[in-house]
């Protein structure tokens, strides 16, 4: 459930028609509800209760600071994957305890600046990383806490480019060397080890493969602190899947996920941090957007709209599915047509959907991407030279820009032009 439901005809964000806000702000904007937001980060909470846990909202799916500092103030931590992300967590208000570090290709710089503005832990990938790390640590003064990414070769069965847990990505270190690694870690003075961490897609809408690695990283639990490590903590990484297909899609929920955590590992008595992104902020959020013509080809209709690739880019990049639909109610038996559903942009890989049926709609009419709240203004760009379109935020009965759509001279201006030219 989320809070984007037909009220008098016109849908609504919480208790704000769309409408309202498409006249206030212009299109196409994000809009993310509040309510929604909240809801789903408690959902995480309630699955684990019980167990000391903490959730750490992977903010690479959506690292708007209004929406970090609603995470932040329901007690979130955050999962982070550069000085960027490290330092729009900090000014959104969240603690250095309750941040993590994830990332294959963490710099020196961004280990420093982390380790200066405190940290919970870092999530280490490979054995050149943990060198890095030492080092920097020690020139500091400091010993950074470490948990090492796993790499438990489970096929998490999601869209290729979204799969990190099979022994072919880049991600993680091989779990059949783990022991090793650790072994060398307790060895390294600028290093304290305190769990283990793993993480192996995104988007998974089956639980086999979350049971299948936790399972592995269990028995590793069990044989590194056999060896004498301090494993107190278990970061589970994120990557449970919500469904785009509203119509015929169910993926496991929560509660769900938060039992095989149980049966997996729970009795290990480590603090269990989990990094959800898609499934706290996705449908917590839509993309608004107007039909600017309808035109007919020679063997299809494409419905035109003023938001591109370049402002949502997953159908584009993981053939993603979204829901679109007319922010106007349509009347029971109204007219429907299928459509190509594309942006202005000058690339046929701009296109949001094929024959896609939904109601029949009118240049003028406004249209919500549904499930786009997660990867959606943050994998925006100003290709064809378009301004980053705004993100508004609603709660009750108020909503607010909680990012401004830039001028045109503020996007022309950030180029500068060399005096010998
Ligand atoms: N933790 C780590 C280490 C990750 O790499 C990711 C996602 C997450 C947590 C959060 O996963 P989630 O709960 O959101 O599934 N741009 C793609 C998704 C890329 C996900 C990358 N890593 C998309 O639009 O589908």
């Amino acid at each position: 459930m989320d809070h984007f439901i037909y009220r008098n005809g016109v849908l609504h964000a919480e208790d704000v028609p769309v409408p309202e806000i498409a006249a206030a702000v212009g299109t196409p904007f994000y809009l993310y509800s509040a309510a929604t937001l909240s809801r789903h980060l408690r959902l995480f909470d309630e699955a684990l209760e019980g167990l000391d846990h903490l959730v750490c909202f992977a903010m690479k799916a959506n690292s708007n600071l209004a929406v970090l500092k609603l995470m932040g103030d329901l007690g979130a931590g955050m999962d982070v994957v550069s000085a960027g992300e490290y330092l729009k967590a900090r000014a959104a208000g969240i603690p250095g305890e309750r941040i993590v570090f994830s990332g294959v290709g963490k710099t020196r710089e961004e280990m420093r600046i982390a380790l200066e503005g405190g940290i919970r832990q870092f999530n280490v990938e490979s054995e050149p990383e943990m060198e890095a790390l030492n080092e920097v640590a020690l020139s500091l003064g400091k010993v950074a806490p470490v948990a090492f990414r796993v790499n438990p070769d489970v096929d998490p069965r999601t869209h290729a480019k979204i799969a990190t847990g099979k022994a072919e990505n880049k991600f993680g270190i091989p779990i059949s060397r783990a022991a090793e690694v650790y072994a060398r870690a307790a060895r390294l003075p600028g290093l304290e080890v305190v769990g283990i961490d793993v993480h192996i897609g995104s988007q998974l809408t089956d639980l086999e493969p979350f049971e299948l690695a936790y399972g592995r990283v269990a028995e590793l639990a069990r044989r590194l602190r056999a060896e004498g490590h301090d494993i107190r903590r278990l970061d589970l990484g994120g990557g449970l899947g919500i469904p785009y297909e509203r119509a015929n899609s169910a993926p496991p929920l929560p509660v769900e996920y938060g039992e095989v955590i149980r049966r997996t590992v729970g009795d290990l008595d480590c603090e269990i941090e989990i990094e959800p992104g898609r499934l706290i902020a996705g449908n917590a959020g839509i993309m608004v957007s107007r039909v600017i013509y309808v035109k007919s080809g020679e063997d299809r209709e494409f419905l035109i709209l003023d938001s591109g690739m370049n402002d949502l880019v997953r159908p584009a990049m993981y053939e993603a599915h979204h829901d679109i639909i007319p922010v106007a109610e349509p009347a029971p038996g109204a007219e429907r047509a299928v459509y190509d559903v594309v942006g202005p942009i000058c690339e046929t890989g701009d296109t949001f959907a094929r024959g896609r049926e939904m109601p029949a709609m009118a240049a003028g009419d406004l249209v919500a991407f549904r499930s786009a709240g997660a990867y959606g203004a943050v994998m925006a760009s100003e290709y064809n030279s378009r301004p980053l379109i705004p993100e508004v935020m609603v709660r009750g009965d108020q909503f607010a820009v909680i990012r401004r759509r830039p001028s045109f001279d503020e996007m022309i201006n950030r180029d500068t032009i060399p005096p010998w030219l």
